[in-house]
C-alpha cells in the first residue's frame, strides 16, 4: 500500500517582490509518512513546517520535487480528499456556533440531511463541544475550544489524514493536553496524523515519529525515544535514601569511575505540576 505521505526532493523557493531576493523555505525534503502513523514535523520557527505542510496539501505548488498522498500527486482532487487540515491561524467567523462551523464545513463537504447532522453531533462529541458549549458563538471560545472546533471541522469529510498546523500555539496545559488526548483517539480510529510544533515537548508524549527541520533541511528523523535516549549515560531514580547513604552512593560512583552529571531531587515538568494541583472536577 502506498504510504499516507511521501515526498521527495520536496523544495519551495519564494521570490520576494522588488529585488529583494529569494526565500529558500524548504530545500530537498524527503518524507515517508505511514498510514496510521502520528507524526510530528518539528523545528523552530521560519523552519519551513507550515510551507512543507501546504505543499503536501496542494496549497502551495513546489518550486521542485514531488509530493504524492496515498499514491496521488499533491494537489489532485484525489489526493486533496485524503486529507483534513487545521490551519496556523484558522479564521472563523465569530457570529457561527462551534455547530454551525461543523456544519457549515460539512456542507462544502457536499454532506447534508440526517447524514450531516448525525456527523456534526457525533464529532462535537468527539471535540469535546457536545451540548450546550457548541452552541455559543465562537467569539465566547477560548484558544483551546476554538482549535477543538476547528478540529472537528477538519474532520467532517471522515479523511485518512489529519493535518495540523501547530495544534496547540497559544493553547494551556490543560487544553494541549485534551488536544493530545485527541490526537491519540485518532489514532486509535486508524488515521493518520500529522502535525507541527516548535515545541518538543508538545509532541513528546503522543508522536510516533518526527522529523526536525531547520532552515527548510531535514536536520534529524526517526521515533522520538531513539533520538532522546542518550545511551551513554545512566540514570537511577530512588525513593527512600538517607543522607549518609546519598553520600555513600556518591562516593561509590566516584570510586568506580563514573563523572557524575548530576545528582539530586527530580523535578516535576510544570505541565504535570500544573495537573496535578487542579481542583479534582476539572481534572481530566
Ligand atoms: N509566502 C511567502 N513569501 C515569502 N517567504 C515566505 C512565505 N511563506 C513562508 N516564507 C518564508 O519561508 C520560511 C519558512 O516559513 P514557514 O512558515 O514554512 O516556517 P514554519 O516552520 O512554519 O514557522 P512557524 O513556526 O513560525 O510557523 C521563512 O523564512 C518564511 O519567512
Ligand atoms: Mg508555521
Amino acid at each position: 500500500m502506498s504510504a499516507a505521505v511521501w515526498t521527495q526532493s520536496l523544495r519551495k523557493e519564494f521570490t520576494l517582490g522588488w529585488g529583494r531576493g529569494r526565500v529558500l523555505a524548504v530545500e530537498g525534503l524527503d518524507l515517508e509518512i505511514k498510514r496510521g502513523e502520528v507524526f510530528g514535523l518539528l523545528g523552530p520557527n521560519g523552519s519551513g513546517k507550515s510551507t512543507a505542510m501546504k505543499m503536501i496539501l496542494g496549497l502551495l505548488r513546489p518550486t521542485a520535487g514531488r509530493a504524492e498522498v496515498c499514491g496521488n500527486l499533491a494537489g489532485t482532487l484525489a489526493a486533496r480528499k485524503q486529507i483534513g487540515f487545521l490551519p496556523e491561524n484558522p479564521y472563523f467567523p465569530a457570529f457561527l456556533s462551534g455547530l454551525e462551523l461543523v456544519r457549515y464545513y460539512g456542507k462544502l463537504c457536499g454532506l447534508g440531511g440526517k447524514a450531516l447532522e448525525g456527523r456534526v453531533a457525533e464529532l462535537l462529541s468527539l471535540v469535546r463541544l457536545g451540548g450546550e458549549a457548541g452552541r455559543r458563538p465562537l467569539r465566547t471560545y477560548s484558544k483551546g475550544m476554538l482549535q477543538r472546533a476547528g478540529l472537528a471541522g477538519a474532520l467532517v469529510s471522515d479523511p485518512e489524514i489529519v493535518m495540523l498546523d501547530e495544534p496547540t500555539a497559544g493553547v494551556d496545559p490543560a487544553g494541549s493536553r485534551e488536544i493530545r488526548d485527541l490526537i491519540r483517539e485518532l489514532k486509535e480510529r486508524g488515521k493518520t496524523v500529522i502535525f507541527s510544533s516548535h515545541l518538543l515537548e508538545q509532541v513528546e508524549d503522543v508522536a510516533d515519529r518526527v522529523v526536525i527541520l531547520h532552515r527548510g533541511q531535514k536536520l534529524r528523523e526517526g521515533r522520538l525515544e531513539d533520538l532522546l535516549t542518550m545511551s551513554g549515560e545512566w540514570q537511577v531514580r530512588a525513593r527512600g535514601l538517607g543522607e549518609a547513604q546519598r553520600r555513600e552512593l556518591h562516593a561509590w560512583l566516584v570510586q568506580h569511575g563514573a563523572e557524575v552529571l548530576g545528582e539530586g531531587s527530580p523535578r516535576e515538568r510544570l505541565e504535570d505540576y500544573f495537573l496535578r494541583n487542579l481542583p479534582e472536577r476539572e481534572r481530566r
